[in-house]
């Protein structure tokens, strides 16, 4: 068995591909840079899903010991609509290549059938092959990227249109250890998990958090849902994307994140990961 994880340069491909090197389980990265930018020593395979004509190269790549690839981790494109091409790819590793099992990453606010990957995890129920739907809530690196990371390191502020949502925020690290267990568990999971953080937070109370860490005062401003979108597009982002981000912050505020479970203390044999810790850990990106 060997365990193809696209998405292969991003956050949650990464921990998981750690994982497999430490219980030496073949695996290959792919995505568009990685074979520039895999770590030394990882298999890395050139991949677009907008392009077809890459389907094929995973299934090239000669294992070490001839293994081949029955398990894939799906990370969907940044595009309006995914499925499409993640569902043509699905059908290329089953029907050619006996791809036996999926795991798929989405997101909290996803249905089976509805919008985005919703039509992905259809067609996985559809076709009958074993999968697991990864529903993530929002990850707590979002603050160490983008224009969070930007206005927490040089203004000490966080904007967002959550007002007073609580949001169960969660490490990648925490969302690949559920997956590593749904990609190399001997018996398929075949559920779908809701992958939440150890505590609900608002983002008032993140901006306490990341000042009490950090040693220095950082707020919450909050913004209307126009404002939002403002400042968005004020970053060259396109206007329909600058709607959906903030339609996402609005539906929080609105109390759509707000849930706790225990999946990741069932699914990994340990707790999720404090916010706190994680601010420690990476507190050069707001230095
Ligand atoms: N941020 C959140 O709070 C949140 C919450 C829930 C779910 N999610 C979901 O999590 C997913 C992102 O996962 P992540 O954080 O592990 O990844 P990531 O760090 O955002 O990286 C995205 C990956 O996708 C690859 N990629 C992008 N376009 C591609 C294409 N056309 N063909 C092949 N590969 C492509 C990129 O590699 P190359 O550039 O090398 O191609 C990269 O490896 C998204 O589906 C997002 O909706 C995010």
């Amino acid at each position: 068995m060997a365990i193809l994880l696209t998405g292969g340069t991003g956050k949650t491909s990464m921990h998981i591909a750690r994982s497999l090197q430490e219980s030496n389980i073949p695996f290959l990265l792919a995505s568009r840079k990685v074979e520039a930018a895999a770590p030394l020593g990882m298999p890395a395979t050139n991949f677009d899903w907008l392009d077809s004509s890459t389907y094929e190269n995973p299934f090239k790549h000669e294992h070490l010991h001839g293994e081949r690839i029955s398990v894939v981790y799906l990370v969907a494109p940044e595009v309006q609509d995914p499925a499409p091409s993640m569902n043509a790819f699905i059908d290329v590793a089953v029907k050619k290549h006996g791809v036996k099992r999926f795991v798929l990453l989405s997101s909290t606010l996803v249905t089976k059938g509805g919008h985005y990957t919703g039509q992905v995890w259809q067609h996985m129920e559809d076709i009958g092959v074993d999968h697991t739907v990864l529903l993530a809530t929002w990850f707590m690196e979002n603050f160490s990227i983008h224009l969070h990371q930007i206005t927490i390191k040089k203004e000490s502020k966080i904007y967002s249109a959550c007002e007073n949502g609580k949001i169960p925020f969660v490490s990648t690290a925490d969302i690949a250890a559920v997956a590593f267990h749904a990609l190399t568990d001997v018996k398929p999971r075949n559920t779908n998990y809701r992958i939440l953080g150890p505590e609900l937070l608002t983002y008032d109370e993140i901006a306490t958090r990341f000042s009490t860490v950090l040693g220095r005062e950082v707020v919450h401003i909050k913004r209307s849902e126009q404002e939002r979108v403002e400042q968005f597009m004020s970053t060259h982002m396109p206007e329909q994307f600058a709607k959906f981000i903030t339609s996402i912050e609005v539906s929080s505020a609105n109390g759509a994140e707000d849930r706790m479970n225990d999946v990741v203390e069932k699914v990994t044999g340990r707790p999720p990961k404090q916010f706190d810790a994680w601010v420690e850990e990476n507190k050069t990106a707001w230095q």
